[in-house]
């Protein structure tokens, strides 16, 4: 199981004196997966303290180097809040913290139509942002792809026919990616629904720069789809018609990129299935015996080991399938003809397309809503 911090752990006199906050009350969030973070109020404002409890302490820099430097750039996030002295991460106990400024708004899942063309502008405006401007030098690059280390793990899988069944795919998308090399830009990595915030002007602000990296946009496009474009699990063709129809607007997607998006919403589903199964199978398993079902009481943090162990059992029991998806359909706007020979070439290998490749994506339902795990 994941560290994680609870309010008890916190020294708020400590914390508040740091930040020059005065009196504060700090309420638990939930939402997000990797750190334990707080709303904390006060008189001068709401603010969101994260404590980094995933990071060590340059690697936390890092992290609150990139969110300040897109900020600063005009990108709608969250605003770091330095400590007295102008450190944007401080200590509490051994973990490094950061604190952010509250954006007044909500997640909504799903993130509502009428909001999707916005996130695709903003993800094209993000890679449109050269490394000059942005100003830090250390943005990893394709650090949101499997590594090599990842890639290790994927035989020793308990689950033998998903550990062959990734392979499989990652070959195919591999060959694929082989061919049609496309420059790296600045991308976030991770534009799932629970990292963006409606704001109560009816806005959209982009949160969590943990996987900002130098990549291909259109791996970064294919993330956002699966995490923005699904309806029930299932991709959606409005949903994804409304991201594209706001990327294009601002980054028109020629033909061979509409061609390629497909094989990319595949490879960043592969991606989010590895770190699924890897996360709750592999790195923080189902305590032996541990309850999957039952009242959920307690605190919070004890509320979210329970879900996590129910994502467990979901991601063992994929097959037989909870909420089960098929990329049924692969579909991107204004059809451009190397579109639709990419489709047909999908669609004539049988009735349902993707699944008749061998596709077949199975969502679970978990702290991370839109993660998508193993199929068969
Ligand atoms: N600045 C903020 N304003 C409002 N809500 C926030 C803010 N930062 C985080 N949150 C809430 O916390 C959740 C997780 O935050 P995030 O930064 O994505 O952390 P994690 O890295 O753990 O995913 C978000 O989905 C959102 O509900
Ligand atoms: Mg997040």
């Amino acid at each position: 199981m994941a560290k994680y911090t609870t309010a008890d752990q916190i020294d708020l006199p400590a914390l508040a004196q740091r930040y020059e906050l005065g009196r504060v009350r700090l309420t638990p969030l939930v939402g997000g997966a990797a750190n334990s973070r707080f709303r904390l109020s006060c008189a001068s404002g709401k603010f969101v303290l994260t404590i980094l409890d995933s990071h060590d302490w340059s690697s936390a820099q890092r992290l609150a180097a990139h969110t300040h430097a897109v900020f600063r750039l005009g990108v709608p996030t969250t605003e770091v809040v330095p400590a007295v002295g102008g450190a944007l991460i401080t200590q509490l106990g051994d973990r490094p913290v950061i604190l952010k400024k509250w954006i007044p708004g909500e997640v909504r899942q799903p993130l509502p139509v009428p909001h999707l063309p916005e996130a695709g502008r903003i993800l094209a405006r993000l890679h449109a942002l050269s490394l000059r401007s942005l100003g830090c030098g250390d943005i990893p690059v394709g650090a949101r792809r499997l590594s090599s280390n990842h890639m290790a793990e994927i035989p020793r899988f308990a689950d033998g026919d998903f550990a062959a069944w990734l392979t499989d795919w990652l070959d195919r998308v591999r060959a694929v990616e082989a061919e049609n090399e496309r420059p790296s830009r600045v991308v976030h990595g991770d534009l799932l629904v629970d990292n963006v915030i409606v704001r109560e002007d009816g806005r959209l602000s982009v949160l969590d720069w943990e996987t900002i990296s130098l990549d291909d946009p259109l791996l970064d496009l294919g993330m956002a789809a699966v995490g923005l474009a699904q309806d029930g699990g299932v991709l959606a063709p409005r949903r994804l018609d409304a991201l594209l129809a706001g990327f294009g607007d601002v980054a028109p997607l020629s033909d061979d990129d509409a061609a390629a998006l497909p094989m990319e919403i595949v490879h960043a589903a592969l991606i989010i299935a590895f770190h699924r199964y890897y996360r709750h199978n592999v790195r923080f398993p189902d305590p032996p015996g541990a309850p999957s079902t039952g009242r959920w009481s307690g605190s919070w943090t004890r509320w979210r080991r329970r879900l996590h162990c129910l994502a467990d059992k979901r991601c063992d029991r994929a097959r037989r399938s909870l909420i089960c998806f098929m990329l049924r359909r692969p579909v991107w706007p204004g059809e451009p003809s190397s579109a639709s020979t990419a489709r047909a070439s999908l669609r004539e290998r049988g009735p349902s397309g993707a699944e008749a490749c061998g596709l077949r994506l199975t969502a679970t339902k978990s702290t991370r809503p839109l993660g998508v795990s193993v199929g068969g």
